[in-house]
């Protein structure tokens, strides 16, 4: 798995070099996030992420990667205040809800709800800085509605309107429960979504950025990063790790055990690997202790105890570390969250990346076009159709 600093061996000075999946391969320069493969290290805009977990929350650093400071306090208030104003769905979007299969994947729902927004925003294909900051605001604000709405529409309840006030996390929580989330529960919560607000230029984050560099629109970019997102070897690992760790608690299974039997038949164990860390994914650390913490409050260890025991395994088995989805599907299922919504918490919280990605790809925008290396055939003729 190559880091940034391998890129020199990838081009030479007559051809680009073939990079299979572009591993390893700089396609962009950014100020927003670093990843040191080798250390399990992660920054956003300089900010070390556990300084930022332990110190802020994940407004302060939506407002850190769109404008490259954390705000005053009164900068997050009006932030704030800002994001609560834009909580409401257009009813035509909410329609749109009432209307999807109640069985449809939460992502392919968020998916198609992101693409309706644009229809009804007459911002949406305005290309000035500003508009697009509007736009990027709306889309973060709307998107717990979206994700809330459709949960209780699918079990037959009524949507719960959001607050005009309160944390995103808060207010996310607020709405899918019809009830004030505890504040343990809101600041678990908001540190996972401090996690996963950026990472370099992950696969969706590209997507976005490809969409984007096309001179495209935002909500055709934020669609286009759900999709990426929605992957099992991407964003979707979280929800499979889950059905892994309730397949195991479900039939007693030794879990060890149960991960040797997947290995030893080539299966790959979600939650694990990572094209860039060698190492533990540091976000993967600070939510394994939110796990322990959760167990210990609610007085039952069995995911904790089930998640240590895949780790040590896959450690001694294969060397390889957990990567961020590893914990943070039982972290949110400790929440009282439905594992099939894992997923599209994820993609509320990378829309802050997504979104501040996109501004900086137009800031000084080039199109993204890599290269295909042709392997087919050469020098064929047309054979007339009734010869064929
Ligand atoms: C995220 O890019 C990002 O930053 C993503 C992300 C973000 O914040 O945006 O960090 C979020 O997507 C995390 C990753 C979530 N995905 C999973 O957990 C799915 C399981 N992991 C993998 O499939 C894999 O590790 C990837 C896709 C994450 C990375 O794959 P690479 O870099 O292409 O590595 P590879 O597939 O070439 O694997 C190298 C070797 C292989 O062995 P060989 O076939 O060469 O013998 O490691 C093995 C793999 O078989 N391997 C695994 C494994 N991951 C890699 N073996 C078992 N289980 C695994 N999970």
């Amino acid at each position: 798995m190559a880091t940034q600093d391998t890129v020199a061996e990838l081009t030479t000075d007559d051809a680009p070099v073939k990079a299979p999946g572009l591993e390893g391969v700089i396609a962009v320069e950014s100020e927003l996030s670093f990843i040191d493969g080798q250390k399990g290290e992660l920054i956003y805009r300089g900010y070390d992420i556990h300084d930022l977990a332990e110190h802020t929350t994940f407004e302060e650093v939506v407002y850190l990667l769109r404008h490259g400071s954390l705000p005053s306090q009164a900068e997050l208030d009006e932030f704030r205040a800002h994001l609560q104003s834009e909580r409401a769905l257009p009813s035509p979007v909410m329609d749109v809800l009432r209307n999807v299969p109640d069985d449809a994947h939460p992502m392919a729902v968020l998916r198609t709800a992101v693409s309706t927004l644009g229809l009804y925003d007459e911002e949406a294909d305005m290309t000035e800085e500003a508009a697009n900051h509007r736009k990027a605001d709306r889309i973060l604000a709307q998107i717990p509605t979206i994700i809330a709405a459709f949960d209780r529409l699918r079990k037959g309840l009524d949507p719960v309107s959001p607050l005009d006030h309160g944390s995103m996390a808060h207010n996310f929580l607020y709405m899918l429960n019809d009830e004030a989330p505890g504040e343990a529960a809101e600041e678990i919560f908001d540190v996972c979504l401090v996690l996963h607000a950026d990472h370099g230029l992950n696969a969706s984050t590209f997507t976005s950025r490809v969409i984007g560099s096309t001179l495209s629109d935002m909500y055709s970019a934020v669609s286009g990063a759900i999709g990426a997102l929605k992957g099992a070897l991407h964003g979707g690992a979280n929800q499979e790790v889950m059905r892994m760790l309730l397949d195991i608690d479900e039939t007693g299974a030794d879990p060890a055990g149960y991960v040797k039997e997947r290995l030893a038949e080539g299966e790959r164990i979600m939650g694990f690997g990572h094209r860039v860390y060698d190492t533990m994914d540091p976000r993967a650390a600070i939510l394994r202790g939110m796990v322990k913490e959760l167990s210990e409050e609610a007085g039952e260890m069995k995911w904790y105890e089930y998640t240590s025991a895949i780790l040590e395994t896959m450690k001694e088995e294969t060397g390889i570390d957990p990567n961020v989805d590893f914990f943070s599907g039982s972290t949110y299922y400790q929440l009282g969250l439905a594992p099939d919504l894992f997923t599209t918490i994820f993609a509320l919280s990378r829309t802050a990346g997504w979104t501040a990605h996109l501004l900086e790809q137009w800031a000084d925008n080039r199109l993204i076009r890599p290269r295909a290396q042709y392997t087919g055939q050469h020098n064929r003729t047309v054979t007339p159709i009734e010869e064929r």
